[in-house]
C-alpha cells in the first residue's frame, strides 16, 4: 500500500501534463444583442448615480393585462406546475391556430402549431432544422441580431438583404431573386421590423414568393410585432398561395400582451418541420411551463383591449418621437408603420453613429442602440425604442437636442 501511494505521488508531481479544456468552437460564432449589453452599461452609470433614460431595449413599458396574469396564477394554484407536452398543451396550440387562421385568412390546424419559451427558440432551432454548412441563408440587414447569429451558429453562410430606407426600410424584390441560389435554404423576412419599423408591401411579398419558390427555400416569417401596427397593414408571406406549405409563421407574446418575462411563443410549421423542432425543443427545454401556456390562452381568447390601448398609447409616442427627431439638424427619420421602434438617419452629423450612441449614453444620459447592431446597412441610423413613456421620450429629445447643437 504504502509502495503505491508513493508510485503515485512520484507520477503525479513528476510527469503528469496539464492539458487545459477549451471551449468550442461553433461557440466563437455566436453573436449577441446589442440591447442587453447597452442595458448593462447603462445600469453600470446609473449604479455611479447617473439618470439614464432607457431607449435602448425592445419591450414594452406595459404590465402583462390583469386578467393574463390572474389566469397564470390560477393555474399555478391548481397545480399547472410540471412538465407538459414537448409540442405544446393542446388548449394553446388550439387558440394560437385560431388566431392565425383568423389573422392571416388561413386554416392552419392545431397540430401543426408549436409552442416554445418565447418566439427566440423559434429562431435558433428553424435555422439548425434547415441549414448546414454550404447552405445560405437571406435575412433583413438592418435586422434582429439573432438570425445572423444562428445562422452563423449551424455553419451556413448568411446572405443579407438589404432594406432601404427610400422603401420605407423594406427590400426590393429585385435584389431578393439576385440572391436567391440553389443553395438557399431559408429566407427570413421580419415585418412590422425591428428595428426599422418597417413593413413589406402585399405586392413586394407576392414577387418575394414566386421568387422563392423556384428555390428549395423554406421561408422563416417573423410577425411577433403583427398586431402593433398604425394604420398600415402588414401582410404575410404565408398569405401567399402555395406559402404557407414553406413557411414558419413566428409569433409571441411578449410584445403582443406586454410578457416579455413569461417567455412563451409559438409558430404555425410546415408538417415536414414539426417533428425536427419537437425534437430540438425536447432536447433543449422539455416544456414551457404549463401555466404560462395556460395565461397565454387567456391571452388570445380574452379581451383584446390591452392590446387596443398600448398600440394607441404608442403611436401617441411615435406622433411625438418622429416630428421631433426631424426638428433635430442632420436627424432624419421616416414614419415607422409598426412596432415601436425609430430609426433615425443621422449620416450628416459629424460623428459616426456608433460613436454618437456611446457619448448619449455616457455624456446626455441617453441609451438607445447604433444601427450597426443590426448588421452593416443599419450603419448610419440609431434605434430608438419608443417603448418608454412620453414624459422620458420629451426629456430624451430635449438632451439629444442639446448634445448634437454642441457638437
Ligand atoms: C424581430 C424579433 N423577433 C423575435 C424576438 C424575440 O421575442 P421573444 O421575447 O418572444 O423571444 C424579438 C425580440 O426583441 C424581435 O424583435
Amino acid at each position: 500500500m504504502l509502495f503505491l501511494s508513493n508510485v503515485v505521488r512520484r507520477r503525479t508531481t513528476c510527469r503528469v501534463e496539464v492539458v487545459r479544456p477549451v471551449v468550442a468552437e461553433a461557440v466563437g460564432r455566436l453573436g449577441t444583442e446589442g440591447a442587453f449589453a447597452v442595458l448593462a452599461r447603462a445600469r453600470t452609470l446609473e449604479a455611479s448615480g447617473r439618470d439614464v433614460i432607457h431607449l435602448e431595449i425592445g419591450e414594452p413599458d406595459f404590465e402583462t393585462p390583469t386578467h393574463v396574469a390572474e389566469a397564470g396564477i390560477a393555474a399555478i394554484r391548481a397545480g399547472e406546475t410540471h412538465y407538459c407536452q414537448t409540442a405544446g398543451l393542446p388548449v394553446l396550440r388550439e387558440a394560437a391556430a385560431a388566431s392565425l387562421s383568423r389573422s392571416h385568412g388561413l386554416a392552419i390546424a392545431a397540430e401543426d402549431v408549436l409552442v416554445a419559451n418565447g418566439a427566440k427558440p423559434f429562431l435558433f432551432f428553424t435555422v439548425l432544422a434547415t441549414c448546414g454548412p454550404a447552405d445560405e441563408v437571406v435575412y433583413p440587414d438592418p435586422g434582429f441580431p439573432i438570425y445572423e447569429s444562428a445562422v452563423r451558429f449551424a455553419g451556413a453562410e448568411p446572405v443579407p438583404l438589404p432594406l432601404r430606407e427610400e422603401r420605407g426600410f423594406s427590400f426590393d424584390p429585385a435584389e431578393l431573386e439576385q440572391l436567391l441560389t440553389e443553395r438557399t435554404r431559408l429566407v427570413i423576412l421580419n415585418a412590422p421590423q425591428n428595428p426599422t419599423g418597417g413593413v413589406i408591401p402585399g405586392d413586394d411579398l407576392e414577387r418575394a414568393a414566386a421568387a422563392i419558390r423556384r428555390t428549395p427555400a423554406w421561408v422563416l416569417s417573423d410577425e411577433v410585432y403583427r398586431r402593433i401596427t398604425y394604420d398600415v397593414d402588414a401582410p404575410s408571406i404565408a398569405a401567399v398561395p402555395g406559402m404557407l406549405e414553406r413557411s414558419v409563421v413566428l409569433d409571441g407574446f411578449s410584445k403582443t400582451f406586454a410578457m416579455t418575462g413569461w417567455r412563451l411563443g409559438y409558430a404555425a410549421v410546415p408538417a415536414e418541420l414539426v417533428d425536427p423542432l419537437v425534437r430540438l425543443i425536447v432536447n433543449s427545454t422539455s416544456c414551457v411551463p404549463p401555466f404560462a401556456q395556460l395565461a397565454g390562452v387567456a391571452a388570445l381568447e380574452g379581451p383584446q383591449d390591452a392590446v387596443t390601448s398600448m398600440v394607441a398609447e404608442l403611436r401617441r409616442r411615435r406622433d411625438y418621437l418622429v416630428p421631433a427627431l426631424n426638428a433635430i439638424p442632420g436627424v432624419r427619420c421616416i414614419e415607422p408603420g409598426g412596432a415601436f421602434y425609430a430609426f433615425p438617419n443621422v449620416a450628416e452629423l459629424p460623428l459616426p453613429a456608433d460613436e454618437l450612441a456611446d457619448r448619449l449614453l455616457d455624456e446626455a444620459g441617453v441609451a438607445l442602440l447604433p444601427g450597426s447592431s443590426f448588421g452593416r446597412h443599419g450603419a448610419d441610423h440609431l434605434r430608438i425604442s419608443y417603448a418608454s413613456s412620453l414624459a422620458n421620450l420629451e426629456e430624451a429629445i430635449e438632451r439629444i437636442h442639446r448634445f448634437v447643437d454642441g457638437l
